[in-house]
């Protein structure tokens, strides 16, 4: 029964073995044999002629030959000895080869096949050996965990049931484990199981990692001898978990953005390199006296510039700490005056806007939403100055840090009044009160006489304190206008006096003052008008008064009583019905230089005080005389 090595290899442990040596030096036959298959044993005897029968016995070392089975050569019949070992696992073939079934560890004997002859006796001994591969080795009760610069109980590695012993070999990434003190402990432990008489071999290792074992696989192998010599089986690979201390620890702070500024939340963070990493640190924050023991996050909500400062961390034994600066930005207006603000017109109004700021700011104002080129100032108010201001700062490098406030002036104004009046035709005149005034004035207008009051036909609109109000009269008879103005302040009231539109009259400038140019020509002309009528009236006079020295002397009655009664019809006051006297010749004189004078104060009343107009008046006068 020869096998090829090859075969061998092949079915190395399920197949019967028949790799058939002679064992140098011992000159033994040897049958090498699995646990469990059957044993062959070949005679190996050239069967003689005349055999009578063989035997097979096996022999122990201190005991008698216990024979165990026989055949006749000559009845042809086998028979088994009634060992109890051997019962029913015997087989003794014709040409004398014994095969013992199902192989055990106590197989393990030397048999002897025996020949005999009627004259002599021939025997063959051979030596039987068995063999059982182990199980798979195993890590059994593997650590949880493995700390550095502990020396642990990694696990122990178990092959099962081999014959003969195996032994136990651990490795780490695939390199052997050699014994090292304090480091590398194995210890080997073998039982034997006193029924099969098998092996279960077991190594525990005790061990010490560093932190580089980290991801470090462990194996065992289990390495024993097999029919074909020695061979080994590995187990399945551990990883284990290696708890080493912190060594680091780093803060950091997490924020949505680069520069922190008041009103943000902080979340600090602190980490350890350990492993596991560490769950629990102290913080050490600014103005807070004792530190804050706290889970690896400390949260800060709506900080505050005085906020600005260390912050470290730490582990809970105050060891390894780690430390970071924070900068709290912040930015500060204030506005004087701010809010809503009034004023008088023509007051003066200093109004600052001062920052404070932890980087570089910039201010800008806004009047009514419109940018301003420069910050305000006033020396004296005017209701144009009114208005929103805005002064607005925003730091360039703080995403988001932006202040404003706002001043809302209002510039008040007791109601100032100017009355213009202008002729359009013949029949109406209209009169504009000229206002100004905040709040806005109401405008009210009386006419003497009735005292009633007229309504304002047109306002115009009301821009930067002014407006006017027009109305247009048609007086029968001379009348006096009253403008009246009234806000919150003050009532302010004016008036004027308009003649009746029967008489002719001259327009008084738009402007009192006399500022506009074309409306002071206007005046001229008007001026030269009334010069004219002057003359006219004094050329009047004069007739009147050739007349009246015509009729002291003798004159033909017709001609007076031609010139005397128009002339008492139309005007009464200048001439008076009159007897022809040195009485009467008087009061014509006086009459002469009453309307003189009435016309000349007409002129400066119309004309107002001017220096212009004073120059004109006296032109006038001189051009009378
Ligand atoms: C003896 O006989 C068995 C079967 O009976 C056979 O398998 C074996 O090869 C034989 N051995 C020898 C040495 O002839
Ligand atoms: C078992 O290992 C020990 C120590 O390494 C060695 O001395 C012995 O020869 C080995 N035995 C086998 C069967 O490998
Ligand atoms: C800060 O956190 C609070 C609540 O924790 C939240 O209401 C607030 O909006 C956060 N502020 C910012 C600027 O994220
Ligand atoms: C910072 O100032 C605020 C008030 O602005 C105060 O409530 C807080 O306690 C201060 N914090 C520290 C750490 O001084
Ligand atoms: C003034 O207006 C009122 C109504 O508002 C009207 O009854 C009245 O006749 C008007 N008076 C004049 C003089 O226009
Ligand atoms: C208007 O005329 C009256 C007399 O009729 C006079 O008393 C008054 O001062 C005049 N007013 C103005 C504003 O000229
Ligand atoms: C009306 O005023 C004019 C001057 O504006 C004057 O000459 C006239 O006498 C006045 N009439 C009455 C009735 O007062």
């Amino acid at each position: 029964m020869m096998e090829s090595p090859a075969a061998t290899a092949r079915r190395p442990l399920l197949l019967l073995l028949a790799a058939l040596c002679l064992r140098p030096g011992l000159g033994l036959y040897t049958v090498n044999a699995v646990y469990g298959d059957t044993i062959v044993m070949p005679c190996r005897q050239e069967i003689p002629a005349d055999l009578m029968f063989g035997k097979w016995k096996y022999e122990t070392a201190n005991d008698s030959p216990v024979f165990i089975a026989f055949r006749s050569s000559t009845k042809k019949n086998v028979q088994y000895d009634d060992v109890p070992e051997y019962k029913d696992r015997l087989s003794l073939s014709e040409n004398y080869t014994l095969s013992i079934r199902n192989a055990r560890i106590s197989d393990e004997k030397r048999f002897v096949c025996m020949l005999v002859t009627v004259d002599n006796v021939f025997e063959e001994p051979t030596i039987v050996k068995v063999f059982k591969r182990p199980s798979q080795p195993e890590i059994i009760h593997p650590a949880n965990f493995l700390e550095t610069e502990k020396l642990k109980m990694l696990g122990e590695c178990i092959a099962r049931e081999s014959y003969p012993e195996g032994n136990i070999t651990w490795y780490k990434n695939g390199n052997i484990l050699q014994p090292m003190e304090g480091v590398v402990v194995m210890s080997l432990q073998k039982i034997v199981d006193q029924s099969s008489g098998l092996f279960t071999t077991s190594s525990s290792l005790q061990y010490k990692p560093t932190k580089k074992d980290a991801k470090a696989q462990f194996s065992c192998r289990v390495t024993y001898y097999g029919p074909a010599g020695q061979e080994t089986i590995p187990s399945q690979p551990v990883v284990f978990d290696i708890h080493y201390p912190t060594e680091k620890v780093t803060i950091k702070v997490l924020s949505q953005r680069n520069m922190i500024k008041e009103g943000d939340n902080i979340t600090l963070k602190c980490s350890g390199n350990g492993n596991p990493p560490p769950q629990e640190f102290l913080f050490y924050i600014p103005g807070e006296r004792e530190a804050i023991r706290s889970s690896d996050t400390y949260i800060m909500t709506d900080v505050r510039r005085n906020a600005t400062g260390e912050y470290k961390c730490s582990l809970i034994d105050g060891s390894k700490e780690d430390s970071t600066n924070i900068t709290i930005h912040y930015l500060d207006l204030s506005l004087t005056p701010s809010g809503e603000v009034t004023k008088q017109i023509g007051e003066a109004l200093l109004v600052s806007c001062t920052i404070a700021s932890s980087t570089k700011a910039t201010v800008l104002w806004l009047k009514d939403n419109t940018r301003m080129q420069t910050s305000p100032t006033f020396s004296s108010l005017q209701y144009q100055d009114a208005g929103n201001y805005i002064c607005e700062t925003a730091q360039q490098e703080v995403e988001g840090l932006k202040k404003r406030k706002t001043l809302s002036l209002t510039v008040e104004g007791k109601p100032q009044i100017k009355i213009t009046k202008k002729t359009e035709s013949n029949k109406s005149k209209t009169i504009i009160c000229h206002v100004e005034g905040f709040p806005k004035p109401a405008v009210q207008w009386t006419i003497t006489g009735s005292g009633s009051i007229i309504n304002k036909t047109e306002e115009s609109k009301y821009v930067n304190g002014r407006f006017s109000s027009k109305i247009v009269i048609s007086p029968e008879e001379n009348v006096t206008l009253t403008c009246i103005a009234e806000n919150q302040l003050e009532r302010t009231v004016t008036s004027m006096n308009v003649s009746a539109i029967s008489i002719p009259e001259y327009d008084e400038p738009d402007d009192r003052n006399g500022y506009n140019r074309e409306k002071v020509n206007d005046q001229a002309k008007l001026i030269v008008g009334i010069v004219v009528g002057l003359l006219l009236a004094a050329l009047v006079a004069g007739i009147v008064y050739w007349v009246y020295m015509k009729r002291s002397k003798p004159l033909p009655r017709t001609v007076s009583h031609f010139l005397n009664p128009p002339l008492n019809s139309h005007s009464p006051n200048l001439c008076p019905q009159s007897d022809v006297s040195g009485k009467s010749e008087k009061a014509a004189a006086q009459n002469f230089q009453t309307l003189l004078r009435t016309a000349s104060k007409h002129v400066a009343k119309d004309l107002g005080n001017t220096e212009e107009n004073k120059k004109l008046e006296e032109n006038n006068h001189k051009s009378e005389a």
